[in-house]
């Protein structure tokens, strides 16, 4: 038996129990096929929580939380809690309590899967995100003034340190050293507008490639790289920017992967507790229907698997889920999969142990 690992397991709202049922199935799966373990401790976080308790995610579950290996979460947002509660409570609360600064989601056309760019296929669609996830317009600061009347301001500032610019430009170098693929890593900003926030990005971008003489360096306003996504997304071999330039294009890079029933995302802390998501959110209208397609969540827990070190698992799953895409589902969209959620979790399992 290999090494044992405790993962830590927030399904959350929505359709997220299902979709980690299916990856905990596909894990537990790989676990057995290449000999190491995995403890789950799963916690009750989201909506439901939230409206029965007023709780959303407590400092005692904060600290339960670091003791683990891994997070693996399903979903947040739920229909009945007003926007921002969950969302601030939550997921932003678990990403900047356990300094995971890195939010890295690649965007990856699989083989078989409908894109909507004319023309671009497997070959042209393939780079990774590298999201800083701690800063930016997301860390909060800001303000009212006057609220309620007429004179109302509201003041929401971008948060960008040094130190917060530096070391996610470093991982995003070292990624893409890793991935040894195009070797080219674009910054992606906006620096003939946010002539402050960006002009520190760009000037650390720069002092670091200086320690990465193998890597080609670029540069893409965010509007430009909006474009580029979509009319040559082969240009694009590692992208690194900002928090909510990050959040947008990943949106996009999402639609052009085929959808968000494929699309995964991890949230890295280097040093710490990292948490594996899907990044579709919770599809209330889906929830309970067996219908909600299981393969972001799969793909997810693929991720994790690759950050514990189990490579091989890692990528017996995702050649399991290509399978499964080319064999057996005429879409990914959810509801035309031909097959249920948990139907397409057992095919992935199978080809897990088939492989
Ligand atoms: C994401 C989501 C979150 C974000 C929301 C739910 C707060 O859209 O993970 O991209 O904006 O980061
Ligand atoms: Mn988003």
């Amino acid at each position: 038996m290999g090494a044992e690992y405790h993962v830590g397991v927030i399904p959350g709202d929505g359709t997220g129990p299902e979709v980690i049922a299916e990856g905990i199935k596909v894990l537990n799966a790989a676990a057995d096929r290449f000999g190491f373990g995995l403890k789950y401790t799963t916690y009750d976080l989201g909506g439901e929580r939230y409206k029965r308790t007023g709780e959303t995610l407590p400092d005692s579950v904060i600290r339960e939380l670091k003791q683990h290996r891994a997070i693996f979460l399903g979903a947040i947002g739920h229909p009945e809690v007003a926007p921002g509660i969950l969302e601030k409570g939550i997921l932003l609360k678990a990403r900047f309590e356990l300094d995971q600064y890195i939010n890295l989601r690649p965007v990856k056309l699989y083989e078989g899967v409908d894109t909507p760019l004319k023309n671009k296929g497997p070959a042209e669609i393939d780079f990774v995100v590298v999201r800083e996830n701690t800063e930016g317009l997301y860390a909060g600061a800001g303000g009212f003034l006057k609220k309620g009347t007429a004179d109302e301001i509201a003041i929401q500032e971008s948060i960008n340190t040094r130190k917060g610019a530096e070391r996610c430009i470093r991982y995003a170098f070292d990624v893409t050293r890793k991935r040894n693929k195009g070797k080219k890593l674009t910054l992606c900003g906006k620096t003939n507008v946010l002539t402050f926030a960006f002009d520190l990005w760009e000037r650390t971008f720069y002092e670091v490639a200086k320690e990465y003489p193998d890597i080609a360096t670029d540069y893409a306003h965010v509007d430009a790289t909006c474009m580029w996504m979509i009319k040559n997304p082969e240009w694009f071999d590692v992208i690194v920017t900002d928090n909510m330039f990050g959040d947008i294009i990943t949106d996009l890079g999402a639609m052009i992967q085929g959808g968000m029933g494929i699309a995964s995302g991890a949230n890295i802390n280097p040093e710490g507790v990292s948490m594996f998501e899907p990044i579709g959110g919770s599809a209330p209208k889906y929830t309970g229907q067996n219908v909600i397609n299981p393969l972001a969540a799969i793909m997810a827990g693929a991720m994790m698997l690759d950050f514990l070190g189990e490579a091989q698992a890692a990528a017996c799953i995702e050649a399991a889920a290509q399978k499964a895409i080319t064999k057996d589902l005429p879409s990914l969209d959810a509801g035309k999969m031909g097959r249920g959620t948990r139907e397409v979790g057992d095919l992935v399992c199978r080809y897990v142990l088939e492989q």
